[in-house]
């Protein structure tokens, strides 16, 4: 099997001009998928042998450099670069999901496992397509279905599953931390697909990509983030990507679901939509965290959709480019009215669709690629 690198490419090329010319007998058979993008699939023969080659385009862009962690556990452990990487990564990786074959064999024989201890649907299955897209083999384990419910702990679960021999696991946790704890217990790359109320990290990557898919960039946009941003792991990972990222952020909500000192992570703090709506470039509400509230926080839902709900009357004084954005799940009528949910300002499906890409990228960049650590 060999590698494909630039250098590997230039020879391959030279080989089947040679080959066409019937001059050698090549026989390559290209196991790796080179990023960014597989331009032609040549079948050709030459005596004596038949080959299948992938021959991958030169990057249009070039992608200058390398991906060297084993694990993603939040944004806080990424550098502006990373980010900025991940992104350029997902963008040549979209291009596989609109073919009528949906599918590289990148990863091939390469195991997946999704271990959600939590409820999820878009998460889980943006994962999942992700990996298939990448012809990984992949496994689902959900907390109600497995033998968590006989009181396995997360440890003696992951122990189990790594003498599988996994590349990669997929954890949703309840526990904020669980993602890092089972990163040093296991040789498999893990990725922190939600843990508690800390850190979403892919939420947030995806939530870059289609800011800058729709504006050339993300450093100077005014982002506001309104809701229950004290619960929100979604508003936790995009604070800091898009701090580091150079956006301006702005957030609002009601004071109970406010973190203290939240300023100290380079936000500015508001407690009425309205005070920041003109502002904004883009609008990112959040859900009601009512699964991780300890008690009731607000005085009724009612009253936070009157508030805090984004509708078309407060809409009207919004930027007449905005983009409105949400993570879902959407409780439609409570933090935003359907018509502005399926509103023309609203990316929500671009969001679904670009985490398959982001996805797709940081499989790739874990374990399709090499690692120092
Ligand atoms: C999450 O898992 O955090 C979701 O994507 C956002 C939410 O649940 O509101």
């Amino acid at each position: 099997m060999t590698k494909i690198n630039d250098q590997f490419l230039e020879k391959l090329l030279e080989n089947i001009n040679l080959a066409k010319a019937g001059l050698n007998g090549v026989d390559y058979v290209a196991e790796y998928w080179y990023p960014p993008k597989i331009s032609h699939k040549i079948t050709f023969v030459v005596p004596g042998c038949i080959s299948l080659l992938w021959v991958a385009a030169f990057p249009s862009r070039k992608l200058s450099m390398q991906f060297r962690k084993k694990d993603l556990l939040g944004i806080k452990q990424l550098e502006p670069e990373e980010i900025q990487f991940i992104l350029e990564t997902a963008e040549t990786f979209k291009e596989i999901s609109t073919r009528p074959i949906k599918k590289v064999p990148t990863l091939r024989g390469r195991t997946v496992v999704h271990l959600f201890y939590e409820p999820s649907t878009r998460t889980r299955t943006s994962f999942e397509i992700a990996a298939k897209r990448l012809s990984a083999d992949t496994f689902n384990i959900s907390a109600s279905t497995s033998s968590i419910v006989k009181g396995e702990t997360l440890l003696d679960t992951a122990r189990n599953l790594e003498a599988m021999n996994p590349d990669v696991i997929v954890l949703r946790h309840s526990a904020a931390g669980a993602p890092h704890l089972l990163a040093k217990h296991v040789q498999a790359s893990v990725i922190n697909a939600g843990d508690g109320m800390h850190e979403h990290p892919t939420q947030a990557l995806l939530d870059l990509l289609t800011i800058r898919d729709k504006r050339g960039t993300i450093s100077g946009q005014t982002v506001a983030i309104i809701g229950d941003i004290a619960h929100s792991r979604v508003a936790r990972s995009n604070i800091l990507a898009l701090t580091k990222m150079g956006a301006r952020v702005l957030v609002a909500g009601p004071a109970t679901m406010i973190p203290l000192h939240l300023e100290t992570m380079g936000v500015e703090v508001f407690y009425r939509p309205e005070d920041v709506i003109g502002e904004a470039d883009v609008i990112m509400m959040l859900r009601i965290q009512r699964e991780r509230q300890g008690e009731m926080l607000l005085p009724s839902l009612r009253e936070y959709s009157s508030v805090f709900g984004l509708d078309e009357r407060k809409l009207s004084d919004a930027k007449p480019d905005v983009l409105i954005m949400h993570p879902g799940p959407i409780n439609r009528g409570v933090e935003i009215s359907p018509s502005v949910a399926d509103g023309p300002y609203s990316v929500i499906l671009d969001q679904v669709n670009n985490g398959v890409a982001i996805r797709m990228a940081l499989l790739y960049l874990l374990i399709g690629g090499e690692r120092d650590a």
